[in-house]
């Protein structure tokens, strides 16, 4: 299959979704937030999701997500922060498209997602620590899904964008 998506990628808070309308709409592609979507396919939160039924039945719905994209016309896509956890996703999308890291320190990441509700893996350890810990602890499967990184600290959406479309296109 032509490598046709552009996947945004990186932890909670990295930016991916103001991110992804930025590009989609600066390069003229639609635009899909897994979440979401998600959401939109099971009528429910993804609070509810895992709260219902479990954080591994969130994790095959987003499996099931990225083949349901593969068949779609040239997108840009703003993935959940887990979606790289898994090998399988990994594989799923280098075979539709080219995936982006968005970076950002602990720090900043802290600044971003501290007054929002709708993260359940964070709602209880919205410490400084807690993301560092767990940023540390997925960095390798990130790293290992990325075709290319952003590093966002102090840069704004416009900036990132910017870069992103260098990158893409060298
Ligand atoms: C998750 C990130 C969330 C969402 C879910 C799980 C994760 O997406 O998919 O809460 O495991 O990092 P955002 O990165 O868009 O917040």
């Amino acid at each position: 299959m032509e490598q046709k998506h552009i996947f945004l990628i990186g932890f909670m808070g990295s930016g991916k979704t103001s991110v992804a309308k930025c590009l989609s709409s600066m390069l003229g592609l639609e635009l899909a937030e897994m979440d979401q979507t998600i959401e939109k396919q099971q009528d429910m939160s993804i609070s509810d999701i895992f709260s219902t039924y479990g954080e591994e039945h969130f994790r095959n719905l987003e499996t099931k997500l990225l083949i349901e994209l593969q068949e779609k016309e040239p997108m840009v896509i703003s993935c959940g922060g887990g979606t790289p956890m898994r090998e399988e996703n990994i594989k799923e999308m280098k075979k539709s498209g080219k995936t982006i890291l968005l970076t950002a320190s602990p720090e900043t990441i802290y600044g971003r997602v501290k007054d929002s509700h709708d993260r359940p893996l964070l709602e209880q350890n919205k410490t400084i620590p807690y993301i560092k810990e767990l940023m540390d602890n997925r960095q390798p499967k990130y790293e290992q899904a990325a075709d290319h990184i952003i590093v966002t600290d102090h840069k704004s959406i416009q900036e990132i964008c910017e870069e992103i479309k260098i990158k893409i296109n060298q």
